[in-house]
């Protein structure tokens, strides 16, 4: 009984496939069909393109950069036929002109906030290493307002010596009250399991 609860299990609940689809910038049909959206969003350089290349277990799926800024449009990646993870550009970013910073901004509040679309989930993903910045929390509280169903990734934890990684987490889990908190590493495939259970919950 065990055995077969466990192949249903993984029958049901694995990425099966994931490409990517196309980048906008602005209102397409393609978010009109239907197939359920779960975004990633968070600072800039927190980890959002390289947890779609971990989640799906594809490298070079999104791209990723020791540089923040990387990811400047809303990429669609199409997985198992059937819903879109949606990575999304950085905020807080500090460096590079502010029109460029000014239109990541926009884009990304466009999306989640004023656009027609809506998120099956919305994954915030803070770095569990420096903690929650203020704009990470001005997010939060903003997806809270807009009535999102978040997931909140403590990222990075590789970085994290492990006598310091409870209070680590204690500290994201207290800015995110009652919201699920994975703690996740790209670099170690640390909370793939976690988040994929949660995505196809
Ligand atoms: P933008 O697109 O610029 O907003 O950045 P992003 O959030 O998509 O970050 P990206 O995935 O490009 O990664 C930024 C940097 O963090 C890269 O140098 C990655 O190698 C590194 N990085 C991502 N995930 C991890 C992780 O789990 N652990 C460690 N140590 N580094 C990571
Ligand atoms: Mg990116």
């Amino acid at each position: 009984m065990r055995l077969r609860m466990s192949l249903c299990y993984d029958a049901g609940m694995n990425i099966k496939s994931a490409r990517f689809i196309k980048g906008i910038v602005a209102d397409d049909d393609l978010l009109e069909d239907d197939k359920p959206q779960i975004a990633v969003i968070g600072r800039s350089n927190v980890g959002k393109s390289s947890l779609i290349n971990s989640l799906t277990g594809q490298r070079d799926l999104a791209r990723t950069s020791a540089f923040p800024g990387r990811t400047r449009e809303i990429n669609l990646f199409l997985i198992n036929n059937k819903f879109y993870l949606v990575d999304l550009p950085g905020y807080g970013f500090a460096k590079g002109s502010g029109k460029e910073r000014d239109w990541l901004i926009r884009l990304i509040n466009w999306y989640l906030f004023k656009s027609p679309y809506k998120q099956k989930i919305v994954v915030l993903i803070l770095d569990a290493n420096i903690g929650p910045s203020e704009k990470d929390l001005e997010m939060l509280r903003a997806l809270e307002k807009y009535g999102k169903n978040i997931i909140v990734i403590a990222n990075k934890v590789d970085k994290i010596k492990k006598s310091e990684l409870k209070q680590r987490l204690l500290k994201i889990q207290k800015v995110a009250g009652a919201h699920k908190i994975i703690p996740y590493s790209s670099d170690r495939k640390i909370g793939i399991k976690e988040l994929t259970a949660e995505i196809f919950k």
